[in-house]
C-alpha cells in the first residue's frame, strides 16, 4: 500500500498559455499580454506556497519560442529578470528554491548572472521548489539527460533510473497535476518525462486571468480524482485530499497533513 503523503499533489506544473490571445483580444500588441502574464506569476507562486506544494514548474519560454519575434523574446527576458529583481527578497524569505531549467546560454549575459545569482542564494532553502523552465524543451532535455549519462558510462545499458538522475534537475520528482490555461488541449514537448503519471487540467482561462482561486478550485478538484498508476482497485487515490475541500487547504502538498 502507498504512504499515504504519496498520495497528495507534490508537484505541480503549468503551461502559462493565452498571453498573446489575451492581449489581441484587447487590441494589445502581444507583448502587453506577456507583461500582464507576469504579474500573474507571483500570485501564483505565492498560493503555490500557502497550499505547502513541493514544487512548481512554469513554462515560461520552450525550444519553439526562439522563432518568435526578437521583440516578444526579449521582452520575456526582461520580464523574467524583473521577476526575478522584484521577487528575490520574497523568494529568500519564504525558504523558496529557485532554478531554472533549459538552456540559457543564449540570454542575455546578464539575466544569466542573476539567475545563477539566486540559485545559488536559495539552494539551501527547503521550502517550495520553484522552477521556470527557460530555452526549455521536454525531448532536449532527454537528450541532454542520456548523453550526460553515456560520457560518464560508455557502453552501459541506460535504465529508467538513469535518465531520471539526469534530468535538468532531478530531485524535482514526477509531475502530480499538469495545468494548460488558455484552452488547448496539448503537451507541447514540456517534461514529457516527467508528466507520465500526471493528472491533466485544461482550462480555458487565458494566463493574465488565472487567479489564484481557480488554481486553489483546480487543485480541489483533482484532488478527488482516482489515481491508479496503471493498477486495479488499488489505494492510489488523491482522496485524502477531500479534507481541503472541507477547506484545509494545506492538506494538498503538506507533508504534515496524512
Ligand atoms: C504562451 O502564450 C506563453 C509564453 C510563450 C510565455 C509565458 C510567459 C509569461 C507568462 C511571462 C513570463 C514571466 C516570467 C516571470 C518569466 P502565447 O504567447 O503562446 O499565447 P497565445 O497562445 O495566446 O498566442
Amino acid at each position: 500500500m502507498t504512504n499515504k503523503t504519496e498520495q497528495k499533489i507534490q508537484h505541480v506544473a503549468i503551461i502559462m498559455d493565452g498571453n498573446g490571445r489575451w492581449a489581441e483580444g484587447r487590441a494589445h500588441k502581444r507583448i502587453w499580454g506577456h507583461i500582464r502574464g507576469s504579474s500573474v506569476v507571483a500570485n501564483i507562486v505565492e498560493e503555490a506556497d500557502d497550499l505547502g506544494l513541493q514544487a512548481l514548474t512554469l513554462y515560461a519560454f520552450s525550444t519553439e519560442n526562439w522563432s518568435r519575434p526578437q521583440t516578444e523574446i526579449k521582452t520575456l527576458f526582461k520580464l523574467l529578470q524583473k521577476f526575478l529583481v522584484k521577487e528575490r527578497k520574497k523568494i529568500m524569505d519564504n525558504k523558496i528554491r529557485f532554478n531554472v531549467i533549459g538552456q540559457i546560454e543564449n540570454l542575455p549575459e546578464a539575466t544569466v548572472q542573476l539567475i545563477r545569482d539566486v540559485e545559488k542564494e536559495t539552494k539551501d532553502n527547503q521550502g517550495l521548489k520553484l522552477s521556470f523552465a527557460f530555452g526549455y524543451g521536454g525531448k532536449n532535455e532527454l537528450v541532454v539527460a542520456v548523453n550526460n549519462f553515456v560520457k560518464k558510462n560508455p557502453g552501459k545499458y541506460i535504465t529508467e533510473a538513469d535518465i531520471s538522475r539526469n534530468l535538468y534537475q532531478p530531485d524535482l520528482g514526477e509531475v502530480d497535476l499538469l495545468i494548460r490555461t488558455g484552452g488547448d488541449q496539448r503537451i507541447s514537448n514540456f517534461l514529457l518525462w516527467q508528466v507520465a503519471y500526471a493528472e491533466l487540467y485544461f482550462t480555458k482561462t487565458k494566463w493574465p486571468d488565472f487567479k489564484r482561486s481557480e488554481f486553489r478550485n483546480i487543485l480541489i478538484d483533482v484532488a478527488g480524482r482516482e489515481r491508479r498508476f496503471g493498477n486495479i482497485d488499488c489505494q492510489d487515490s488523491l482522496k485524502s485530499n477531500t479534507q481541503l475541500a472541507k477547506g484545509n487547504q494545506r492538506s494538498i502538498g503538506s507533508s504534515t497533513h496524512v
